[in-house]
């Protein structure tokens, strides 16, 4: 039997229409270093999605194997409800240093997990206070926050909705929000225009709401779709005015990608509760965490009896492995000035991007911040339903690079750390896959 017989015997592959692996199979892994992946046939294939946007730092990082055979060591994984860890308070003591104010940190794995756990505290501290009015929660248009039942219910993504749309848990999304396709665009220093609009739909919800969650600066799945910073700005104060809670879901931006520890700093501002995921471990291991304030944490701090404990539990919150691998990224971010790094990446990423429009005339709507660019296939009326996007993807995997767009939406998400060298086969590659898929 071959080895991808095998495969399709018994895996069901994440988000994937299984019938499609008859025609293009899985790509076959060997190993995986840097900004690439070597497949079996011996194969390079640059890795330009950091691997569903988590190998921040590229595979195979030596510090962070280091990091993590050193914690084996010592132990892999104890139960973190009753027992104190010494690499978790050094993991803890780090985050809470990366927003002023946000001191307690909560640990999950998946990043969605961390997501309910944000919604479930904003909720419950409502019921203990006794404002049994706000039990609303909101999200922006585009949103994505996961795919477990509450996190799929905040997010505005029709395709991964529609078969659930009776278990979902109705929710607000926010219309109109002021995208721009980079920093220059002035809707980024003052979105004004656009505000009234905005604000009338947030007024109507003003005493019934309990949080907002947004991805802040970027929304990721929903088509890397860059906002105004001053949006958030605005969207920070009406809250704060109005006694909302702020949930900034960084769990694509957070540690790096935007150019900034957080992309709240874009907007200057402290949320209410931080999620991260993804890249907290530069994906060797799953583990999110979820920062919240002390003002929070009081709220649920009282005599057992009386009822205000947060009983959520996963079974690897505060997995010791991970975090002395998150602990060693922290480490490494600052060390090696990674945030400043990718902020004078951002330009050379742009750059190439039009590159590529130039050269295939089949791009438009350039965005991009930090370590993300993104831009739209122009298709003909006939071709929208031809899933171009799909062929781009099969035509870059034989060409050596792991594009995976968003429907018609081609990105590049790479490593914070890759070399020039690679982005510049990946143009090559992305001009061609694009060239390839359109040539008739
Ligand atoms: C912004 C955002 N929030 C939440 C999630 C869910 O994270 P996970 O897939 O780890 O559950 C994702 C995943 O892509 C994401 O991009």
């Amino acid at each position: 039997m071959t080895l991808i017989a095998r495969d399709l015997s018994h895996i069901w592959h994440p988000c994937s229409q299984m019938k499609d692996y008859e025609k293009f199979p899985p790509i076959k892994i060997k190993r995986a270093y840097g900004s690439y992946l070597e497949l079996t046939d011996g194969k390079k294939v640059i890795d330009a999605i950091s691997s569903w946007w988590c190998k921040s730092l590229g595979h195979g990082y030596p510090e962070l194997k280091a990091a993590l055979l050193r914690q084996v060591e010592h132990y892999e994984h104890v139960i973190s409800a009753n027992t104190c860890q010494e690499i978790l308070i050094e993991l803890s003591e780090k985050l809470a240093l990366l927003c002023p104010g946000l001191n307690k940190v909560f640990y999950a794995s998946e990043g969605a997990c961390a997501i309910e756990i944000a919604i479930k505290m904003s909720l419950h501290t409502r019921k203990i206070m006794g404002e049994q009015g706000r039990k609303q929660i909101m999200a922006l248009q585009n949103s994505y926050h996961g795919e477990t039942l509450l996190a799929l219910s905040i997010s505005d993504m029709e395709l991964y909705r529609e078969p659930y749309q009776d278990w979902l848990l109705p929710v607000i999304f926010l219309q109109g929000i002021p995208y721009v396709t980079s920093e220059i665009d002035p809707l980024w220093q003052d979105c004004g225009s656009y505000w009234p609009n905005i604000e009338d739909q947030l007024n109507q919800y003003a005493d019934t709401l309990s949080a907002i969650i947004v991805e802040p600066i970027v929304q990721g799945a929903g088509g890397m779709l860059i906002y105004s910073q001053d949006f958030l700005k605005r969207l920070r104060s009406w809250t704060l005015k109005h006694s909302v809670h702020l949930i900034a879901d960084e769990i694509m931006t957070g540690l790096g990608r935007t150019g900034y520890a957080l992309a709240c700093q874009h907007a200057q501002i402290k949320p209410d509760f931080i999620c991260l995921g993804k890249g907290l471990t530069s994906g060797w291991l799953p583990m999110s965490a979820v920062l919240t304030t002390s003002n929070i944490y009081q709220i649920f701090y009282d005599d057992y009896d009386k009822g205000k404990s947060f009983l959520h539990s996963h079974t690897f919150s505060g997995n010791a492995l991970a975090a002395a691998i998150a602990l060693e990224v922290l480490k490494i971010l600052e060390e090696k000035q990674i945030y400043q790094k990718v902020r004078e990446k951002q330009k050379l990423l742009s750059q190439l991007m039009f590159e590529v429009a130039q050269s295939t005339q089949r791009l438009m709507r350039i965005r991009g911040i930090g370590a993300i660019i993104s831009a739209d296939l122009v298709l003909e009326s006939h071709q929208k339903k031809q899933r171009c996007g799909y062929q781009v993807f099969q035509n870059a995997v034989k060409l050596g690079a792991l594009l995976r767009p968003l429907g018609n939406t081609i990105y590049w998400l790479p490593p914070l750390n890759i070399e020039l060298k690679t982005l510049l086969s990946l143009k090559e590659i992305t001009i061609q896959a694009i060239n390839q898929t359109f040539k008739n």
